[in-house]
Formats: C-alpha cells, sequence, structure tokens
C-alpha cells in the first residue's frame, strides 16, 4: 500500500474507487470452534440457566480481574442497574457522571429514581474530570460513576479521593476497560462496584451479558438477589437441598445470564489475553501513522495507565480541514471504513433535555469534543490488511480535505 499520493486519490464519495471492497465495521466479534462446542455441550446439559457454568465463569472472571466477587447479569446494563441498586441509590439522591458516555450509565440511575448529575470531562482523556465532579457534589451525592472512555481508566485515585471525602460509593462503568490496568491495578479491582458488558464489539462476548465486581461480601449478595427477583436463593441451590422453600427479600429481576452464554464466556475468558495484546498492537500502528499526520489528534494515554482499547477515538483539527466531522464521515464510510462516533452526549438526547432542561453549551470540553471525534475500526479480529486499509483512507480523506 503507497500512502504517498493518498490525497491525489479521487474520493470514493466523488466517485472514486474504495479503499476497501468490502465495509470492515467498527467492531465485531470473534466466535472459534471451542466457543461453538461449549455451547453446543450446554445445550445437550441438565442446565441451560441457573447451572454450574454460570458460577465456573464468575469464578474466573473475578480472578482475572483481581476481584473477590464477580455477579454475572443478562446485559451490562443490567450490571448497571444492579449496581446503581446495591449502591443505594433511591428517589432524591443525585450520581454524578460524564456525559461522554453511552446513555445506559446515565439511565441507571434514572432506574433507581435518583437523578444524574453531569460533570464535564478532561480534554486529553474525555474521561470525568475530578475539579468538575467536585464542584457537582451536593448534600444528596450518592455516587460518583465515572466511565473508562474507549478503555482508558478514569482518575481512579482522583474520584477516590473525592468519594471518601464525602461517604461516597463509587460505581466503575469498565463497559470498555476489560483488561485495562491503572497505576498497577487491574480494572474490576479498583472501585466499590465495577461494571462490565458482553456485547458483541467489546473484549469478550456472550452476545448480551455483563457483570459486576465488588470485594464487598454485602453487595456481592445484594446484586445476586436483585438478578433474581429479589429471591435469597436459586433453583438449583433448592433443587439440591431436596427444598421447596424461598423467600424474596426486595424487589428484584430477571436478569440472569444463562449457562449456554457463560459457558461462551468462559472460552472467550481464555483469549481475553491474546485479544488485548492484538487490540494494542492495532493502536500502537495508528498512533506511529498518525503521530505527524496534520488534522488527527489521537487518543492520549496518561502516565501509569495500560488501556484496553475498546475503541480507537481520534479527533478532527477542525481548523486545518475544509470539512467539517459529517463530511469527513460519509467520505470515510463511503471508502468502506465502518467509522462510527462515541458518543453523542448524554445530555444531548431528546429525553434527557425535555426532563432535565440540559442545555448544549453547559459541558464545554465534552461538546466540544463530540464536534471532533471519529471512532476507527478497533477489534482484535483486524489483520494488519484492514489496519492499513483504515489508515490509507484517512490519509485519503483527510489530506482531501486539508487546507
Ligand atoms: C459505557 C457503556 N456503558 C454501558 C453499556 C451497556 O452495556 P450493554 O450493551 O451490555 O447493556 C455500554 C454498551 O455498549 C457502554 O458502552
Amino acid at each position: 500500500m503507497s500512502t504517498t499520493s493518498v490525497s491525489t486519490q479521487r474520493l470514493a464519495i466523488d466517485g472514486g474507487s474504495p479503499v476497501r471492497a468490502r465495509f470492515l465495521p467498527y467492531g465485531r466479534q470473534s466466535v472459534d470452534e471451542a466457543d461453538v462446542q461449549a455451547v453446543v455441550n450446554v445445550l445437550r446439559s441438565e442446565w441451560l440457566t441457573t447451572g454450574p457454568k454460570v458460577g465456573e465463569f464468575e469464578e474466573a472472571f473475578a480472578l482475572r480481574v483481581g476481584a473477590e466477587h464477580a455477579v454475572s447479569f443478562s446485559s451490562g446494563t443490567a450490571a448497571l442497574h444492579a449496581a446503581a441498586f446495591a449502591a443505594g441509590l433511591k428517589s432524591g439522591d443525585e450520581a454524578v457522571t460524564t456525559p461522554i458516555t453511552f446513555a445506559a450509565t446515565a439511565n441507571c440511575v434514572l432506574y433507581q429514581r435518583a437523578t444524574p448529575v453531569f460533570a464535564d470531562v478532561s480534554p486529553d482523556t474525555l474521561n470525568l474530570d475530578p475539579e468538575q465532579v467536585a464542584s457537582k457534589i451536593s448534600a444528596n451525592t450518592q455516587a460518583i460513576l465515572p466511565v473508562d472512555y474507549a478503555g482508558h481508566p478514569a482518575d481512579m485515585a482522583a474520584i477516590g479521593e473525592i468519594a471518601d471525602k464525602h461517604g461516597l460509593i463509587v460505581i466503575e462503568d469498565a463497559c470498555h476497560a476489560l483488561g485495562a490496568e491503572y497505576g498497577g491495578k487491574r480494572v474490576g479491582s479498583i472501585a466499590d462496584l465495577t461494571v462490565f458488558s458482553f456485547h458483541p464489539v467489546k473484549h469478550i462476548t456472550t452476545g448480551e451479558g455483563g457483570m459486576v465486581t465488588t470485594d464487598n461480601a454485602q453487595f456481592a449478595e445484594t446484586l445476586r438477589r436483585f438478578r433474581n427477583h429479589g429471591i435469597s436463593s436459586e433453583a438449583r441451590q433448592r433443587q439440591q437441598a431436596g427444598q421447596w422453600h424461598y423467600e424474596m427479600v426486595l424487589l428484584g429481576f430477571n436478569y440472569r445470564l444463562p449457562d449456554i452464554v457463560c459457558a461462551l464466556g468462559l472460552e472467550q475468558l481464555k483469549r481475553l489475553d491474546a485479544n488485548l495484546v492484538r487490540r494494542r498492537g492495532i493502536a500502537t500502528m495508528y498512533a506511529a501513522a498518525f503521530r505527524d499526520f496534520p488534522a488527527v489528534i489521537p487518543p492520549h494515554v496518561r502516565a501509569g495507565v495500560n488501556p484496553a482499547w475498546h475503541l480507537y477515538p481520534i479527533r478532527l483539527d477542525l481548523s486545518r480541514l475544509t470539512a467539517n466531522r459529517a463530511q469527513i464521515f460519509r467520505a470515510l464510510r463511503a471508502e468502506n471504513i465502518g467509522v462510527n462516533v462515541h458518543y453523542i452526549p448524554v445530555h444531548y438526547h431528546p429525553y434527557y433535555r425535555e426532563r432535565f432542561g440540559s442545555k448544549i453549551g453547559e459541558f464545554p470540553v465534552a461538546e466540544a469534543a463530540y464536534e471532533r471525534l471519529i471512532s476507527l475500526p478497533m477489534f482484535h479480529g483486524m489483520n494488519d490488511g484492514d489496519v492499513e486499509d483504515v489508515i490509507h483512507a484517512v490519509k485519503k480523506v483527510l489530506g482531501h480535505y486539508l487546507k
């Protein structure tokens, strides 16, 4: 592949040939024969749900992230809801969180009839800015909900200090950050409660699925009850004990992750380290390619952090370009590169605007970033040719629109 003359090539959006013949998505699962066999084995077994694979997956996961307890859920969103419940969020409470996230992060606060209070992000990582968090703490604040955006852990030391000072619970939304490290610690072993997702674009997948990790046994028990209708025992325990009696002790849901996909999760977990190596390798290739390329600002990595690279969000230096983000996005899509945008700030969504009267202009760092963000494809199944195609297309398109 030659990138020397890319800026003179006709863009696909203007009728030229696309860089790729086939569309490259921004994220995609990798499923192998061992995964398929593990699922088939459960399908032929006694327990499709509430069986032994659930505990096996949870134990292996807790061990991997260095937590005492791991409790599985039917999605990352269900896991966030359970974490918000375990943290004691209720009507009248507030939780401080970031606008640069998927809506589910803030929605879990609303599920508990509490109020999400947004704080602006730091310009380098687009993670919660601790100073902004501190300025949003009120007598009603019960929790802080940082997000490890793109797989780069939030500033957990500074957030932990604020939480300690005010007696708050930290729920870390690590749906992007399975396998990330922060200050020598593994994500999953830092916050009071840490939430993960196993959606297909994530580091490992169960189709849909999620997990909460914690070192607190009381939280773990509450989480287990919450995902099982608020009932204090599970069907298999009762069968094994020859008992029929159970008690519902809190208002829970059916948020269980079935054995069928816990078996898939167990197999996928065996490949997590390899997946992380690949994602980090792709990030290194991108960073090298764009280091001196005008108009591209690659994601920043802070000292002491080893990101998990769920996403690779670049920012466009619009002052160097004759096109805006929407035009660049369309031009890259025409080249068959599945770029995406993460995220529309949560307070921009009509639901939040109508319910809370949130206004554009409240969070200048997050909002300026949003105008410039484009996520490049990033998944462990990408080969070097895929990565080179992305680099080629970005240079071709941005080269064309360079001032
Ligand atoms: C930051 C963040 N939080 C929560 C979720 C929700 O996870 P799930 O899709 O597993 O419900 C996602 C999903 O992508 C996410 O990116």
